[in-house]
């Protein structure tokens, strides 16, 4: 697997203009898959998704990749004794596609720090709220029982401290005096299908890369997470 960088390097020996290539890993719904494979073709994301990898033979998520003629890989978590012989079995399956970023949209497993590792800089996760807000689960009934003004997802870089990588990117939305956790997880998570597929596109124009474990976002470090309404409303082309 290449970075972004050297993919974009004319010594590189790859072909700087070709698309991105995503490995996506899932365990349930989807619904993220679902907003980046649209995003695709639409042709707002310049990225092939080589394969979609779950960890559960019955994510109703694998639909999406079956719809969409994506190649469909399960990597039975409980066919493995136990969880490094799993992410042996895991990175098998990624090494032979190569791609060049692993994205998580929904994959319940916390990884290794060994695996992690191998792939740092180039695997990012979504989650539903805005870190270094309420990492872990559950995390709309803890705004909502934190008495949140707002709440919102983040995509960021994976690192070994889960839901501790750096941010790359916020998608606030308002709490309502009304909400309960359905409306509250359903402003959020149409946030989600908005600021994934976006970073995937930085990442694929090589203007968001990571180095050393600091993004740069058009060149420059990102000293703190960008911000979904502040980019649409300075870039207005940006979806
Ligand atoms: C999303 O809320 C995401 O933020 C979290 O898991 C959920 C996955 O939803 N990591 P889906 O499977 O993409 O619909």
């Amino acid at each position: 697997m290449s970075s972004s960088a050297e993919r974009r390097s004319p010594d590189s020996g790859t072909d700087g203009d070709r698309p991105l290539s995503l490995l996506v890993l899932i365990s349930g719904r989807g619904s993220n898959l679902r907003s980046i494979i649209d995003a695709i073709a639409r042709g707002e994301v310049a990225a092939t998704i080589g394969a979609v990898v779950s960890d559960r033979p019955d994510a109703p998520g694998l639909a999406h990749a079956r719809d969409a003629g994506i190649p469909r890989i399960v990597v039975d978590r409980k066919a493995y004794p136990s969880r490094d012989v799993f992410e042996s079995a895991l990175r098998a399956t990624i090494d032979e596609r190569r791609p060049d970023l692993l994205v998580l949209a929904g994959f319940m497993r916390v990884l290794g720090a060994g695996f992690v590792r191998a792939y740092e800089g180039r695997m990012i996760n979504i989650h539903p709220s805005l870190l270094p807000a309420f990492p872990g689960l559950d995390t709309h009934a803890r705004a909502l029982a934190a008495g949140a003004g707002e709440h919102g997802a983040s995509v960021h870089y994976v690192t070994p401290e889960v839901d501790g990588g750096p941010v790359i990117l916020h998608g606030r939305v308002p709490v309502r005096p009304d909400d309960d956790i359905d409306s509250l997880a359903a402003r959020v998570l149409a946030q989600e299908h908005r600021i994934y597929p976006l970073v995937i596109r930085w990442i694929a124009e090589g203007r968001l890369t990571s180095r050393d474990g600091t993004p740069y976002f058009d060149g420059r470090p990102l000293s703190k997470p960008l911000d979904y309404a502040e980019i649409r409303a300075g870039a207005g082309a940006e979806p």
